[in-house]
């Protein structure tokens, strides 16, 4: 990618075109933030519900007071500590920032990704990007330029290539309108980071019955408990289950696929497996690729063995809970 190539991308931004482009995280679909058009384009090819707000990327920690109507302190001090980074944050939006971006709540989602295509792209541009993950409404977050094509093919007017993501799943969201901050999805900046950052509690809006889809107060439809999910059922076993769970299906004649910890007891079942390393940031860089590759065996069931329950593996954690939901064994 050169230097005309981040021009071009801009100028099709300026046009209301979609760009899909590199972050740190997964790749984004980008729109112009201020143009209406743009967003309508954006929300028609994600096949996204408007009423479901996208985050708007900038270019520098310094364009934030331009975006939002009020930033705290403690918003300050998470954007110098974790900007360019994996993390959003959810402030009161400033008047001109438009319905279309914020679903109509009066709040906005606001990053600086810190790939440097991303904030090459965001500063030749000027504005505000719009940005969901570059996939459609539903399906697994695409972490390289191939996958992005693949899911949206001419839908997107260019996108550009950075190479495979280097966190691998979305940002932590954390919502600052309340008197204490709260972390609306999780991702690979821990609570245990934000609240030693900050030196007060942080609470978490993501783990059992704390998700609700029709919260009055804080909507974040990316907490969906469908979303983030392959075509083929998962399962999330814990790891004393799983013998047990192999042999019954191995019985009933279904058929599987293992996502498992190597150097485990498991390894010596013959059965087709996928073994990876237990170090949550390698697992998250690499669990969507993983989970499309696995998806690609047609199986029954993608059969998952249960991360730690460790406050670093928890945006792993959620992900794979989701794309768990609803799996029945
Ligand atoms: O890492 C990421 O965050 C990626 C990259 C491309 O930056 N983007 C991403 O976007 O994951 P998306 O649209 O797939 O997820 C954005 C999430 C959604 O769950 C949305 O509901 C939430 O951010 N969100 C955005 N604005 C919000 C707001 N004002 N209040 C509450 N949630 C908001
Ligand atoms: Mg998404």
């Amino acid at each position: 990618m050169s230097g005309a190539d981040i021009e071009k991308a801009a100028a099709l931004l300026k046009e209301g075109k979609l760009v899909a482009f590199p972050t740190e995280t997964v790749y984004g679909l980008g729109a112009d933030a201020a143009s209406p058009e743009a967003l309508g384009r954006l929300y028609r090819v994600k096949g996204r519900p408007t009423d479901h707000p996208v985050i708007v990327h900038l270019s520098s920690v310094d364009k934030l007071s331009e975006w939002a109507g009020d930033v705290p302190p403690i918003a300050w001090q998470l954007a110098e500590a974790f900007w360019p980074g994996p993390m959003t944050l959810i402030l009161p939006k400033a008047d001109h920032v438009l319905n279309a971006c914020t679903g109509g709540q009066s709040s906005v989602g606001i990053r600086v990704p810190a790939h440097p295509l991303a904030l090459a792209l965001l500063s030749q541009f000027g504005g505000g990007v719009a940005a969901p993950s570059a996939n459609k409404f539903g399906k697994l977050s695409p972490t390289t330029a191939d996958s992005v094509r693949e899911g949206l093919g001419e839908e997107v007017s260019m996108v550009l290539d950075g190479g495979p993501c280097q966190v691998g799943i979305e940002s932590t969201i954390i919502s600052i309108l309340g008197a204490t901050p709260r972390i609306l999805r999780p991702g690979m900046i821990t609570r245990e980071q934000v609240q030693e950052k900050l030196g007060i509690p942080v609470e978490i809006a993501y783990k059992e019955n704390a998700i609700k889809e029709n919260d009055a107060e804080i909507k974040a439809p990316g907490t969906l408990e469908s979303h983030y999910a392959p075509d083929t059922a998962v399962a999330l076993v814990p790891s004393q289950d799983l013998p047990f769970l192999i042999a019954k299906l191995n019985n009933e004649g279904k058929t599987f696929v293992l996502l498992a910890f190597e150097n485990s007891a498991l390894m010596r079942y013959q059965t087709a497996a996928m073994w990876v390393e237990k170090n949550a940031e390698s697992y998250a860089q690499n669990l969507y690729q993983r989970l499309k590759d696995l998806d690609g065996h047609k199986k029954q069931f993608i059969l998952v063995e249960a991360p730690p329950q460790d406050c670093a593996w928890d945006g792993v954690n959620d992900r794979l809970k989701r794309a768990a939901h609803g799996t029945v064994i």
